[in-house]
């Protein structure tokens, strides 16, 4: 254990102050991509290895402005692919991982399942089961971070809040899949004494964000004039978090989160989403000078997805008091820098919403 400056530029305490090499799966996604750019940057000194299998979601576009930083390296690596991930760990003897990598989209995991139980849980416990094998004869200073959601703890009420010790209770394939490795990652730990940590974290929306998922979706469709999908009643309500607040998040829960633990992350920012709606189609008339009102006109409500969870809220007073992280955003600036980029970048917005994501966006949508 060592010393090191580290975020506010308070002296905090790192778990390994050697220089680093980290494997990031899921770096080219949306909140592995804000990780990896961290890391990059932050930690000049360590190597950052992002795995990813560029499925649809994943995007080396994310990572353009940081793609020749020298302690950046990419590995194109399925994690379903077992012979692959050993040749990556023998080739880079990473010190600790921080595994995103997943199926991530609620809807998609209603119409394909399987994919969700592949990716999601076949594929992490064959990374557990490769870092097991090449940690097995030094587990010094080593970490596996799994990077999970609190859709694992099912719907709430009107009231109450996720804490750590909320049961389990996943209703959608996605969730239960994500449910079923964050089992497979505390037995590892009880088992075989692998340290990991774990933490389940809110919905994020920010810059980077692939344009199936609400906000992304509906500013794109704003700036096209295309109709504004909502959910059933609209009365859903999620806890928002900025990307980029999750991404420090991580940082310090894989530096100084305690071995064996599970830390929630949320941005204490519920959200009905018919208000959040509406706060999105205000701030888009005014950045893009039309008349107020213009863009709510696009609102249409659509059938209600199946097993659809009312509520999600976290607690997340465990890493505000142990860690003392905290959102450093709110949601208004968030947003607001959000819109800011996808209309500053619509190069990016062409690129990802053609191809077979439209074909996707017609069944789901115009069925
Ligand atoms: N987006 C959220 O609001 C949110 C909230 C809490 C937790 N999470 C979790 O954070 C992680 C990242 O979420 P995201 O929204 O950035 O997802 P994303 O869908 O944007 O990115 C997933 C990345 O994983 C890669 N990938 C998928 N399957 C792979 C495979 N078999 N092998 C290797 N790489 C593969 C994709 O190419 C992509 O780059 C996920 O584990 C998700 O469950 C997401």
């Amino acid at each position: 254990m060592g010393l090191a400056k580290h975020l506010t530029g308070t002296v905090k305490i790192h778990f390994n102050t050697m220089a680093q090499t980290i494997i990031i799966t899921g770096g080219a996604g949306f909140i592995g991509s804000h990780v990896v750019r961290l890391f990059v940057t932050r930690y000049p000194e360590y190597r950052i290895i992002n795995l990813d299998a560029l499925t649809y979601a994943g995007n080396l576009e994310n990572l353009r402005d940081i793609d020749q930083l020298p302690n950046y390296h990419f590995e194109k690596v399925n994690i379903l692919d077992t012979a692959a991930l050993e040749m990556v760990f023998s080739k880079w003897n990473p010190d600790g991982v921080i595994h995103l990598a997943a199926e991530s989209h609620v809807d998609r995991s209603i119409n394909s399942p399987l994919d969700f139980v592949y990716t999601n849980v076949i594929g992490t416990v064959n990374l557990l089961n490769t870092a097991k094998h090449h940690w097995k004869n030094n587990l010094e200073g080593k970490r596996f971070y799994h990077v999970s959601t609190d859709e694992v703890y099912g719907a709430l009420g009107d009231t109450g809040f996720f804490t750590e010790e909320t049961r389990y209770d996943p209703h959608s394939p996605y969730s239960a899949s994500k449910a079923a490795s964050d089992h497979f990652v505390r037995a590892y730990h009880d088992t075989y004494q692998l340290p990991v940590v774990i933490s389940n974290c809110s919905n994020n929306y920010g810059p980077n964000h692939f344009p199936e998922k609400l906000i992304p979706l509906f500013i794109n469709n704003v700036i096209t004039g295309k109709p504004l999908p909502v959910y059933g009643d609209g009365l859903y309500t999620r806890d928002w978090l900025f990307v980029k607040d999750h991404a420090t998040a991580i940082d310090k829960v894989f530096h100084e989160g305690k071995t064996g633990a599970t830390y929630n992350i949320g941005g204490f920012n519920e959200w009905k989403n018919i208000d959040l709606v509406k706060l999105l189609c205000r701030l888009m008339d005014e950045k893009l000078a039309r008349d107020t009102g213009s863009s709510e006109k696009l609102i249409t409500y659509v059938k209600d997805r199946p097993g659809h969870d009312r509520r999600y809220a976290i607690d997340a007073t465990k890493i505000n008091r142990e860690l003392g992280w905290k959102p450093s955003v709110t949601f208004e600036e968030g947003l607001s820098l959000t819109i800011d980029w996808y209309l500053q970048n619509t190069e990016w917005l062409t690129h990802v919403t053609s191809g077979e994501y439209q074909q996707y966006y017609d069944r789901q949508y115009h069925k």
